[in-house]
């Protein structure tokens, strides 16, 4: 499903050996989802719906058009350049190497977070079912676990994606139907008790929810047809997790009402233990710590992936493209990136790295959209307003984040050019 550490992604694509073209549309669709449905829907809501009101339902439809715009720009991009490494490969190729390495530096930074926000969040789903683990430790250990499987080279293979993503699809469906007799309208009175900025906020936090679908860009070496494929997977993937999320968002929230929903690291199964067939909350805990295991998985083997990537183009310390002689994986970078990751599931809070996570991804779109707008003309696939809306909502989102994440962000972004500055002095 991903470059093997002996595909060159990056630098040398060209004399990189390709990967088999075997994957259709349903195939890219099912990683797209895979990758997507987690933490996003199943615990940010709950901070979101804190933040905004039930005016957070305003917010994710926001986040869904930037999600949408910058999912456009990355397909078009994909599918002139069909080589794996995402927004990395297009700032390279088309905006400069100073800007592919931000793109590449915020990914790592944002994926990170987000691994150690999805561990959090599957703790507090497993805290629901078995009450009485203690949720940090959980945190941590599934790190720790998945980096263990990262590191002798386990994937999700086709057939186990899929079953995540039955899973994970089931539960959010099953959720819905049962909770929809238990809306009452009054639950979403006042509607928007923080004004725009709790609305702002709450849309830069679900942006969150959508990203993932980036990954299906990172087959394109791997897709039959990718210029028709890719752009349609994307689609498919992003239409229906918006309305999937709408939809179960709009229950839970009209269900259990917002303080139900904010006061818990598991806001699904809170609000299903009041619908009319509590046990509902056990099916719905298990397809979000299986769709949040998946996710971990997925986002662990990109990250270290493309740590990989970047060393071998010396935009990161060679060491990390070391590839372990039994497991042929980039072992350090698998080691590093888990490290890293465990250490912010064991002190981060569930709003701080979801914000983190999404202000950084947030970035590295931004950067994607400044190539799809630079790329030659007639590979565009669609008009210049999308990049461009994509832009702008990339900057509001990132802007309406607690300035203190803001601050944080761009201390991560200055760390990063200052390490490549002294990555390329030593090679002078
Ligand atoms: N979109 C992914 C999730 O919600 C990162 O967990």
């Amino acid at each position: 499903m991903y470059p093997t550490p002996t595909d060159r992604p990056t630098g040398s694509a060209a004399a990189a050996p390709a990967l088999r073209r075997d994957l259709g549309l349903l195939d890219a669709v099912g990683v797209g989802f895979g990758a997507i449905v987690g933490a996003g829907i199943f615990v940010v809501t709950g901070v979101a719906a804190g933040v905004a009101g039930p005016a957070f339902l305003l917010g994710l439809v926001l986040a869904a058009v930037a999600a949408t715009c910058n999912a456009l720009s990355s397909a078009q991009l994909a599918a002139e350049y069909p080589q794996a490494g995402g927004t990395y490969e297009y700032g390279y190729r088309v905006l400069n190497p100073w800007a592919g390495f931000a793109a590449g530096w915020m990914f790592l930074a944002s994926k990170t977070a987000a691994a150690g926000t999805v561990a959090l969040g599957l703790a507090g789903y497993l805290d629901a079912l078995l009450p009485g683990l203690p949720p940090r430790a959980v945190a941590v250990g599934a790190i720790l676990v998945f980096t263990a499987l990262n590191y002798v080279g386990i994937k999700r293979s086709s057939r186990v994606n899929l079953l995540i993503v039955s899973l994970s699809l089931g539960a959010l469906l099953l959720f819905a139907l049962a909770g929809a007799p238990s809306f009452r309208a009054e639950n979403l009175r006042p509607f928007a008790p923080a004004g725009w900025r709790g609305v702002m906020e709450a849309a830069a936090l679900l942006f969150f929810a959508y990203t993932g679908y980036a990954r299906v860009a990172t087959l394109a070496e791997e897709v039959r047809d990718p210029r028709r494929t890719i752009p349609r997977a994307i689609v498919v993937t992003l239409v229906g997790a918006v309305l999937l999320y709408f939809v179960v968002a709009l229950v839970a929230a009209g269900s259990a009402g917002v303080p139900a929903l904010a006061d818990t690291a598991a806001p699904l199964h809170a609000a299903a233990l009041g619908f009319r067939w509590p046990r509902v909350a056990v099916a719905v805990s298990v397809g979000g710590v299986t769709a949040m295991l998946g996710v971990i998985l997925s986002q662990l083997l990109g990250l270290s992936r493309m740590a990989f990537a970047m060393a071998r183009r010396r935009d990161l310390p060679a060491c990390l493209e070391q590839v372990h002689p039994r497991y042929g994986v980039p072992g350090r970078a698998v080691l590093l990136i888990g490290a890293v990751a465990a250490v912010i599931a064991a002190t981060g809070t569930l709003r701080g790295v979801a914000s983190a996570a999404s202000l950084t991804i947030l970035v590295y779109y931004g950067i994607a959209n400044l190539a799809a707008l630079r790329m030659p003309r007639a590979a565009k696939l669609y008009p210049d307003v999308v990049p461009t809306v994509g832009l702008v909502a990339c900057a509001v989102l990132a802007l309406s984040l607690r300035p203190a994440i803001i601050l944080t962000g761009a201390g991560v972004l200055a760390a990063g050019l200052a390490l490549r500055f002294a990555v390329l002095g030593r090679r002078r």
